[in-house]
């Protein structure tokens, strides 16, 4: 029979572990009898395992804590010998579990016999996260256009409210005893006058002066002034920055109001105890470019805390106006953030582990 080439000549032949070694999926293979035989780069980044220490091992074993895992997997050898999918959460030795998409098949040789099976493992951690900012950015939009409405309807009344009491207080000087709640009248609405501008600021489309920014010296300077602030002067401030950073396309002003925003939350979680760390790094993850993120090169800025952390089911919640779990909060920190860096065509992110603390990662695009 006459042997067919369907690569042209030109191209260098590649091996089927050089093709495996560049999938993104994770690649597991058991033989017959559910002994790991092959386990590719990208299931070793996703498990946290080296490949060496599960050659030859049962793959029951490797996921011993992810029972749907082992559910699914089972079908695809003997007796069933059939392909199934799934989605679940995959425990690593690295962090968190990851949100992961499963789907196995059976092996068989030219005489229809198992061999084993393959497991295709696929992090659906970038697309939760981009679906999650999806719907953040929905909800942002919605909240904004609410929000803008209400704010001008208070306002009017606000001002009249306090020119009433600044009035009384002058028409009356025969009462004093009734100027302090006067004056209460007009603390009060001037505070809530502030709050409202803080709101409208956040639901304005905001004109960015963009120019290159130095990364370090901005945070050098927030850092400074946090650090002289009551709740900063008691914890450990470790920075640990690139020294090749290059400077990022920025409004200096506005990012400056992002940094101090991040690092006064993890102060305040610390609460007067603990370490920050401001990490400063080049984006490595080229291959994982997100869509609809143009291109370019990236830093990520870490701000991370050795804090409490934010409790599950209150981490969908942060970044919406007006959501804070503290006394004298605004809320209006992170929803501020947010709306600046996707200005910015950046990207903020959250690793949270409860108990012992978070952090905020944000991406900026490096100045041409
Ligand atoms: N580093 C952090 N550690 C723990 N919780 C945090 C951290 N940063 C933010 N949070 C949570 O997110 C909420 C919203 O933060 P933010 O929008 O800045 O508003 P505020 O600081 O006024 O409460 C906070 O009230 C807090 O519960
Ligand atoms: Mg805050």
């Amino acid at each position: 029979m006459e042997t067919r080439h369907l690569q042209p000549s030109s191209i260098p032949p590649l091996s089927w572990q050089d093709i495996l070694a560049s999938l993104e999926e994770a690649v597991i293979v058991v033989d017959a009898e559910g002994k790991i035989s092959f386990f590719n780069q990208a299931a070793e980044a996703l498990t946290g395992l080296a490949a060496f220490q599960f050659q030859g091992r049962s793959y029951v074993e490797l996921f011993r804590s992810d029972r749907w895992l082992l559910d699914i997997a089972r079908v695809s050898l003997p007796p069933q010998q059939t392909a199934a999918q799934g989605e679940g959460e995959l425990s690593t030795r690295r962090g968190p579990p990851a949100p992961v998409s499963l789907s196995v098949s059976p092996l068989v040789d030219p005489a229809g016999r198992s061999t084993g099976a393959i497991l295709l493992l696929r992090d659906l951690t970038l697309r939760k996260e981009i679906e999650e900012d999806l719907r953040r950015s929905d909800r942002l939009a919605m909240l904004g256009t609410l929000a803008a409405g209400l704010a001008h309807e208070v306002k009017n009344p606000l001002g009249g409210i306090k020119g009433a009491a600044q009035l009384l207080k002058r028409d009356l000087p025969q009462v004093p005893e009734a100027h302090p709640y006067a004056d209460v009248i007009v603390r009060e609405a001037d505070r809530l006058n502030l709050l409202i501008e803080q709101l409208l600021d956040l639901c304005r489309p905001v004109r960015l002066r963009l120019a290159p920014v130095n990364v370090h010296e901005l945070l050098d300077d927030v850092l400074l002034l946090e650090q002289a602030a009551p709740h900063g002067a008691t914890v450990a401030i470790k920075k640990r920055y690139d020294p090749s950073l290059p400077p990022v396309a920025g409004d200096r002003d506005q990012l400056t109001q992002v940094f101090l925003n991040l690092t006064r939350n993890a102060l305040e979680a610390l609460d007067g105890r603990g370490h920050l760390t401001v990490t400063t790094r080049m984006e490595t993850d080229f291959h994982v470019r997100e869509q609809g993120r143009e291109r370019g090169s990236f830093i990520w800025v870490d701000i991370e805390d050795d804090g409490p952390g934010i409790l599950a089911d209150l981490l969908p919640h942060i970044f919406s106006p007006f959501f804070t779990t503290k006394n004298n909060g605004t809320g209006l920190g992170l929803a501020t953030c947010y709306r600046i860096v996707r200005e910015h065509g950046g990207l903020i992110r959250v690793d949270n582990r409860i108990g012992a603390g978070a952090t905020f990662k944000v991406s900026l695009r490096v100045a041409e």
